[in-house]
């Protein structure tokens, strides 16, 4: 990631970390349905698996990202901002790079159409 896109994106971050982790919004999250989003690993063969899979680091995580992070009340009120600096950030840095990018602009390129209640 490139040192300009750390530095716009760590006050989001540590905003993220200060400000929008609440109990309640923790609880709110753990009840509701994650919008459903379009990933493939097939589109990621060059990334390492660990830059993504930080649980594989330390052996600690079992199962799929998004239900963990649907339900861990430590971190689940940032799921929104914590995933699109992972996913976004990247997709952006490659673009800014001149190098093959994922989705930068529009929503629905990562999420599907929203069918929940
Ligand atoms: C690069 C892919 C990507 C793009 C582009 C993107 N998102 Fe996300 N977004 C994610 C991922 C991954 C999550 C976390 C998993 C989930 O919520 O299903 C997420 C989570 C969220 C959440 C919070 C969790 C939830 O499910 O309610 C909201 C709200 C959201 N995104 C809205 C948006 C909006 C609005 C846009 C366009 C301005 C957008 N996103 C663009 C990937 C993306
Ligand atoms: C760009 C990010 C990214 C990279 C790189 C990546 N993964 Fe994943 N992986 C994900 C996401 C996101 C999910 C969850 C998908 C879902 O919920 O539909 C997932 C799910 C999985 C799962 C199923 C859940 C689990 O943990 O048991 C396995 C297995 C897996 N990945 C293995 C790998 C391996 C092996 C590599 C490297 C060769 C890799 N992944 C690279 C993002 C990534
Ligand atoms: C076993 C539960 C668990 C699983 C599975 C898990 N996470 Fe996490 N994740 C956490 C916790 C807890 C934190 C906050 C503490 C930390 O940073 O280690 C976190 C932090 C993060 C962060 C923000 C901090 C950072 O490292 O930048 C991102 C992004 C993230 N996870 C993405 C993912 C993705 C992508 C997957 C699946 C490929 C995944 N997580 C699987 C529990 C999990
Ligand atoms: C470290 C960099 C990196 C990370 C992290 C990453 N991506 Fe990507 N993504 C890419 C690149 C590079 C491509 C383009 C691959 C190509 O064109 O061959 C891509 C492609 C995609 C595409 C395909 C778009 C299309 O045109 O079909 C989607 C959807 C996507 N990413 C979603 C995600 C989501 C959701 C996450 C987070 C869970 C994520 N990406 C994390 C680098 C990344």
């Amino acid at each position: 990631m490139s040192k300009l896109l750390l530095a716009l994106l760590l006050p989001v971050a540590l905003l993220g970390a200060g400000a929008l982790l609440s109990d309640w919004q923790a609880a709110a999250r753990a009840g509701a349905q994650l919008l459903p989003v379009t990933f493939a690993h097939r589109d990621h063969d060059a990334v390492s698996c660990i830059a993504c899979h930080h649980n594989y680091v330390d052996d600690t995580g079992q199962g799929l990202c998004f239900d963990c992070h649907k339900t861990d009340t430590s971190v689940n009120a940032l799921v929104e901002t914590q995933f699109h600096e992972l996913c976004w950030g990247c997709h952006v840095s490659e673009q800014a790079l001149g190098n093959d990018f994922g989705p930068t602009r529009r929503c629905i390129d990562c999420h599907e159409a929203d069918d929940n209640p």
